[in-house]
């Protein structure tokens, strides 16, 4: 049992740092992205990375899931593009739903993880 998750933990480690997001990580990500997300990020208002901006999100991508978390969370303030509130505005999202809906718009940019 034990060994199976090893080989389980090490081999989605594989999966997420060649950059592909699970199954289930895109469709919850999808998910909490049409909540609310959507709102700044589909076309790129104030400032926010469109989910077509390959360059910008490959930007975003570059910082890093941990800082983009640690960001969000936070919240921008003036940034370099913008601002934007702590959590997207998601009072309601775990930070297992943001990160989903971080690693669905980098992936449905064309963007990548490093
Ligand atoms: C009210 C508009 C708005 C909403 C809603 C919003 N964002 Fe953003 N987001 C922005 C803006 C503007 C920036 C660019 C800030 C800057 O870098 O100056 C940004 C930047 C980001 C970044 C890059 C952070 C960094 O470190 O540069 C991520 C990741 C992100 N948003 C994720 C999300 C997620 C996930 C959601 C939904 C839960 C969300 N955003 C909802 C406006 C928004």
């Amino acid at each position: 049992m034990k060994t199976r998750f090893i080989v389980l933990a090490v081999f989605s480690f594989i999966l997420l740092s060649a950059g592909t997001p699970g199954k289930e990580t895109l469709k919850n990500g999808e998910k909490v992205f049409n909540k609310i997300c959507f709102a700044c990020h589909k076309d790129g208002v104030a400032g926010a990375a469109a989910i077509t901006n390959k360059k910008r999100w490959q930007e975003n991508a570059d910082k890093g899931l941990e800082n983009l978390m640690t960001n969000i969370k936070k919240g921008i303030v003036n940034g370099k593009y913008g601002t934007m509130p702590p959590r997207g505005g998601c009072t309601d999202c775990t930070d297992e739903d943001l990160k989903d809906a971080i690693l669905y718009m980098i992936h449905e940019s064309g963007a990548r993880l490093k």
